[in-house]
């Protein structure tokens, strides 16, 4: 090799080697399949010589982490990115915490390559502070074959029929429902009984634009009924279950179905489960023409360190690399939220989740998580999942107190 070779590669080493940063990745995906797909993201980014310091707080919906992250920030001791989402993102910007990510941004044409509405969601007066990871829909009934088949029910497609499998199931001797009694699974639940029992506009009216009207309406009182005769279907250990312990019930064949997330099908394909085989996927009750989104992102801390502001700006590029887009929503049970990026090595979930974002997005039926903080402000939104769950949790309460807590609890700020 000529010397100027061989200078010209030391000099490479030595350039990367004083470029290699580290990222404190803070994030809630400590599950099976959650473990997986992180692990992805993590070889991801040290396949670029960065270090990847792991900073992960269970507990499914993020609850502990965010109150971990702010104890954190406070304290002045940031970690490099945390998986925020939706309009908690606006209200961490708002703090001048987080970073301008926009010549990562430009350079790797993120305003081409995301729907507008996410790319929206992303940006903090016009400016790119998150980078989005993945679409869950959430809208999603979970069931096990084999135990619909043995007590010769069907899986339901309105919420009558939901109640007459859940008793076929439960004269079958297995728990009809797999739940795991915390706020955010709660709400989960209740979200999807609203729409599919509330329909589209309901949905919108009272849970996203918090209308007092229509959250004190007949149509709120019989979502409020039909959540809480949900219960009945639940076994007695379900209060502080974990969901993926719910989503185990279902693989064993313990319990019948479960209302979850798709990251629900990361615990099955984890567990080497077979869609349409082992486990099967459908639109929650009465839900299946609209579509409840939910988008993972990671917010970017302001940093000093060049070296790690570096490894960050990395982070973000192996975020949205289509690469790692695909890779990440296989283990996931997502769907990328790049546009453009091949669906032929998804499973027919992940396809009719695909095609439905698409067509919901369309017909103005593709509505934001409440349960997973898509949009309501973290104060309200709080308020109101402790209400629901305490109607959940408290057998005397009646449908009409519970619906006058929680129109209270929407005007939290
Ligand atoms: C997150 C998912 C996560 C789930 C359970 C949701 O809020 O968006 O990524 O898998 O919580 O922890």
């Amino acid at each position: 090799m000529p010397l100027s070779a061989v200078v010209l590669a030391c000099a490479s080493v030595v350039a990367s080697a004083a470029q290699a940063g580290e990222v404190e990745v803070l994030h809630w995906w400590t599950s099976g399949g959650e473990a997986k797909a992180v692990s992805s993201l993590k070889a991801t980014l040290q396949a670029k010589g960065d270090t990847w310091k792991d900073f992960a707080v269970a507990g499914g919906g993020g609850d502990s982490a965010m109150t971990v992250l702010k104890s954190r920030v406070v304290s002045g001791n940031a970690p490099a990115a945390a998986q925020i989402k939706g309009p908690s993102l606006q209200e961490w910007a708002a703090e001048g915490v987080l970073a301008n990510m926009d010549d990562v941004a430009k350079a790797e044409n993120w305003d081409t390559v995301l729907p507008k509405v996410v790319s929206d969601v992303m940006k903090y007066q016009g400016h790119y502070i998150a980078a989005p990871v993945n679409v869950h829909r959430v809208n999603w009934l979970w069931s096990n074959p084999e135990v619909f088949k043995k007590a010769g029910v069907k899986v339901p497609t309105t919420w009558d029929e939901f109640f007459v499998a859940a008793e076929g199931l439960k004269k079958a001797g297995v728990i009809p429902v797999a739940h795991g009694g915390q706020n955010w699974q709660d709400f989960t639940t209740f979200e999807a009984v609203a729409l599919g029992v509330g329909g589209v506009d309901f949905y919108k009216k009272a849970l996203v634009q918090l209308d007092p009207k229509t959250l004190s309406s007949p149509t709120m009182e019989k979502v409020l009924t039909t959540f809480k005769k949900v219960k009945d279907y639940t076994d007695k250990n379900a209060p502080g279950r974990d969901w993926n312990l719910a989503t185990a019930m279902v693989i064993k064949g313990e319990a019948g179905m479960q209302i979850m997330g798709d990251w629900a099908k990361g615990e099955f394909l984890a567990a080497g489960k077979v869609p349409g085989k082992d486990f099967s996927c459908s639109a929650a009750p009465g839900t299946a023409k609209s579509y409840t989104f939910n988008i993972d992102s990671f917010a970017m801390f302001k940093l000093k360190n060049e070296a790690n502001i570096k490894a960050q700006k990395d982070l973000a590029v192996a975020i949205m690399s289509p690469e790692f887009q695909e890779t990440f929503s296989l283990n996931k049970g997502s769907i990328p939220v790049r546009l453009g990026v091949k669906m032929d090595k998804f499973d027919e979930c992940a396809k009719t989740s695909s095609a439905d974002f698409v067509s919901t997005a369309k017909t103005g039926a593709l509505v934001p998580s409440i349960a997973h903080g898509m949009a309501v402000p973290s104060a309200a939104e709080g308020a109101i999942k402790d209400a629901v769950s305490q109607f959940w949790n408290t057998d005397k309460m009646t449908a009409k107190e519970a619906m006058d807590k929680i129109a209270s609890a929407a005007k939290t700020k």
